[in-house]
């Protein structure tokens, strides 16, 4: 039966350990992979923009020796020119696999629903879950583990804070997510991460005050507006800018590195001063972007 990746929640803490494994494999040793994906043809389906993600899955495909098809939304979004549910059924008629940038994630349920072919969530409303898997391998490799690691994520309760604190709780992770009130992540998704953190021996923590940062060995921060979300900077500026990334804040936690996913906003979330740092992890982490998502398409399509 074919296996989708929309967001890691059926993940066991096993196999999400053992895909981070792979993530490391596949970046020490390329050559043992470079026929993996060999005759496969993977769409990349995007509604929103791109940078990292785009470029990461064409060159990583590449380098596993399989070929990719990049689609975009020209002419607004992809599914109004026909139904989602036909173009998820019609592109598995070609591809093996379809990944997908979307606005909402009910769209890719239906892709996934409708395609008898993996279906690989490259970000949604909801979840960015190919960015949290490189995050954690990230991680790992500067701090050596993950179990345990107390980090905090310190913005916008968004799709990389959900996704980032879900992996986190499945690996054991000492997730603390600290937002402005009123921009705190998903009620059920946080009851999610608990859950998953209960048996893992993780812990979650929701907090509108940085004082829940303090002990914290990496910060995280990501845009104050979203994809789509059209509210003006200078509305939310004021009540954001207590929260943005800075060496104070840095000092104040006593935490030894900072992370974004990006595209970072220089001097809004983080300050330039921070992402040009030795602190910085952000190109770390969009290095391990292609090692993470290559362990995902070995995983959901190798053998
Ligand atoms: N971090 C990330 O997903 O970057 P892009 O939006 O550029 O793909
Ligand atoms: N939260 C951001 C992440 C971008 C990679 C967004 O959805 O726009």
């Amino acid at each position: 039966m074919k296996q989708d990746l929309l967001t890691f929640a059926d993940w066991s803490s096993q196999e999400l350990e053992a895909l981070l494994e792979l993530a490391l494999k596949v970046k020490a040793s390329p050559a043992d992979y470079q026929q993996t994906l060999s005759g496969k043809s993977l769409v990349a389906l995007f509604e929103k923009p791109s940078l990292r993600t785009r470029v990461s899955f064409d060159i990583g495909i590449n380098k596993l020796g399989g070929h990719m098809v990049y689609l975009d939304s020209q002419a607004g979004k992809l599914s109004g020119r026909e139904d989602t549910l036909d173009m998820g059924a019609n592109l598995a008629c070609w591809a093996d696999a379809i990944i997908a940038r979307v606005y909402s994630h009910k769209t890719l349920e239906d892709l996934a629903s409708a395609a008898k072919v993996p279906v690989v969530n490259a970000l949604c409303d909801l979840y960015h879950p190919c960015q949290a898997l490189a995050d954690y391998v990230s991680l790992h490799e500067h701090f050596g583990s993950v179990a345990g690691l107390p980090l905090s994520y310190i913005g916008d309760g968004n799709n990389v804070s959900h996704s980032l604190m879900l992996v986190g709780a499945i690996l054991g992770a000492d997730v603390r997510i600290i937002t402005p009130p009123g921009y705190e992540p998903d009620a059920a998704m946080v009851e999610k991460a608990r859950e998953r953190a209960a048996q893992s021996g993780g812990s979650i923590t929701i907090s509108n005050d940085l004082a829940a940062a303090a002990g914290c060995k990496a910060l995280y921060t990501d845009t104050w507006l979203s994809m789509g979300d059209t509210t003006p900077l200078e509305q939310i500026k004021a009540v954001f800018m207590p929260y943005q990334l800075n060496m104070s804040l840095l000092r104040q936690t006593g935490a030894s590195v900072v992370m974004h996913c990006q595209p970072a906003h220089r001097d809004l979330e983080i300050t330039s001063e921070l992402v040009d740092s030795d602190y910085s992890l952000l190109f770390l982490q969009a290095e391990n972007r292609m090692h993470a998502q290559n362990a995902i398409l070995i995983s959901l399509l190798g053998q």
